[in-house]
C-alpha cells in the first residue's frame, strides 16, 4: 500500500518552486492533494491560477488533485481551503504550510509594508492555517475518532542563525519555528504532530539573492532519479515521510533538508554558563567573567562586526 493511501493533503503555495515539490510528492505516495496558490508575484503582488499547472500534472500522473487560489494570510480564504479540503475529499489529515514571499531590503531601506505582509504570508499564514485545521481535527477528535493528523512547517536558515537584509523574512521564518515547538505541545493530545522543516532549492525567492537570476527549473523539469542539491523537491520526500503514519513519533522538531544532508536541529539551549552565586549582577564587574568564563567559550569561530 502506498505511504499516504487514504491521506488528504493541502499544500500551500504550490504552484512554484518547493511547494509544488511537495504537492506532487504527496500525490506519488497516493495522497489527494489541495494545490493552493495565490498566484503572485515574489514579492507578493497580483494573483493567479498558478496552481492550476500543478493539478495538470498530479492529474496526467494518475492522481487526484483540487486548485485552490487563495491567499494564506486572509482568515476567510485560509478556512475556505480548510473547507475546500473536506467537501471535495471528506475529511483532512496534513496540512503543509510552505507559501511565502520575501521583500528584502536593509533594514534602514526596508518599509513597515515591506514588513507587515512578510509577516502576514509567513506568520499569520501558517497560524490561520494551522488554527482552522485544528479546529476541523479537534471536531473529529471529540467525536471519538484516533487521529494522525499533521501540519509540517518551513522556516529557513535566514530564521535560524540571520541573513543580511532580510530582517523581516527572518523574523517571521523564526516565528514560525517558535510556532511549531508550542502547536506541537497543543496538538499532541488529539493526534497531531507538528514539525517544521528548514529546505533549500533553486526557486524564484532565491533567485532574488544574486545579481544574476538564474533560470528557475520547476520540479518536474528534473528527471525523476536525477540528484541535484538545489532541486526545489529534494526535501520533498522528507516532508511525505514526516505525513505518513509512520512518522507518529516525531513531534515538535525543526529538521533542516538541504541537499543531500538530513539535519534534527537542537532548540536553542545554554552554550555556556555561570552562576551569580545568590547574589545580583554587578554591572561594572560583570565584563571579568563575562568576557572569561561565558562569552569566549561559546564565541570560538563567531564573527561579528
Ligand atoms: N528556496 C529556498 O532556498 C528556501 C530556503 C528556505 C526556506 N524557503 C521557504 O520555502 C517556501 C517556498 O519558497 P520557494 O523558494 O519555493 O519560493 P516560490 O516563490 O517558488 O514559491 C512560493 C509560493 O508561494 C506562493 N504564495 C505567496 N504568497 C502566497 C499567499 N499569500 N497565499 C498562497 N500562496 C502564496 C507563491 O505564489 C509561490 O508559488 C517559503 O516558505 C520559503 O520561505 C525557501
Amino acid at each position: 500500500m502506498s505511504l499516504l493511501a487514504g491521506k488528504v493533503a493541502l499544500v500551500t503555495g504550490a504552484g512554484h518552486g518547493i511547494g509544488r515539490g511537495h504537492a506532487l510528492e504527496l500525490a506519488k505516495h497516493g495522497a489527494k492533494v489541495v494545490v493552493n496558490d495565490l498566484g503572485g508575484t515574489v514579492n507578493g503582488e497580483g494573483r493567479g491560477r498558478d496552481a492550476d499547472v500543478v493539478v495538470d500534472l498530479i492529474r496526467a500522473r494518475g492522481g487526484e488533485a483540487i486548485a485552490d487560489y487563495g491567499d494564506v494570510g486572509d482568515e476567510g480564504d485560509a478556512q475556505a481551503m480548510i473547507q475546500r479540503a473536506i467537501a471535495e475529499f471528506g475529511q483532512l489529515d496534513i496540512v503543509v504550510n510552505n507559501a511565502g514571499i520575501v521583500r528584502d531590503r536593509v533594514v534602514w531601506k526596508m518599509t513597515p509594508d515591506d514588513f507587515d505582509l512578510v509577516m502576514r504570508v509567513h506568520v499569520r499564514g501558517t497560524w490561520l492555517l494551522s488554527h482552522f485545521a485544528a479546529l476541523h481535527w479537534r471536531e473529529r477528535a471529540a467525536a471519538g475518532e484516533r487521529l494522525s493528523a499533521r501540519i509540517i512547517n518551513t522556516t529557513s536558515g535566514a530564521g535560524l542563525l540571520g541573513n543580511f537584509g532580510q530582517s523581516n523574512y527572518a523574523a517571521a521564518k523564526a516565528a514560525i519555528a517558535g510556532m511549531t515547538l508550542t502547536l506541537s505541545l497543543e496538538l499532541a493530545k488529539i493526534g497531531v504532530t507538528v514539525n517544521c522543516i528548514a529546505p533549500a532549492g533553486n526557486t524564484r525567492i532565491t533567485a532574488t539573492l544574486g545579481s544574476e537570476a538564474p533560470r528557475v527549473r520547476e520540479a518536474d523539469e528534473y528527471a525523476p532519479d536525477e540528484y541535484h542539491p538545489m532541486d526545489p523537491s529534494i526535501s520533498s520526500p522528507v516532508v511525505a515521510w514526516l505525513a505518513s503514519d509512520e512518522a507518529a513519533y516525531v513531534n515538535g522538531q525543526v529538521i533542516r533538508a538541504v541537499g543531500e544532508d538530513l539535519q534534527v536541529l537542537q532548540p536553542w539551549s545554554p552554550a555556556s554558563s555561570i552562576c551569580g552565586g545568590g547574589k545580583r549582577w554587578d554591572a561594572s564587574t560583570l565584563g571579568l567573567r563575562f568576557g572569561r568564563e561565558l562569552y569566549r567559550s561559546q564565541a570560538r569561530g563567531v564573527v561579528i562586526g
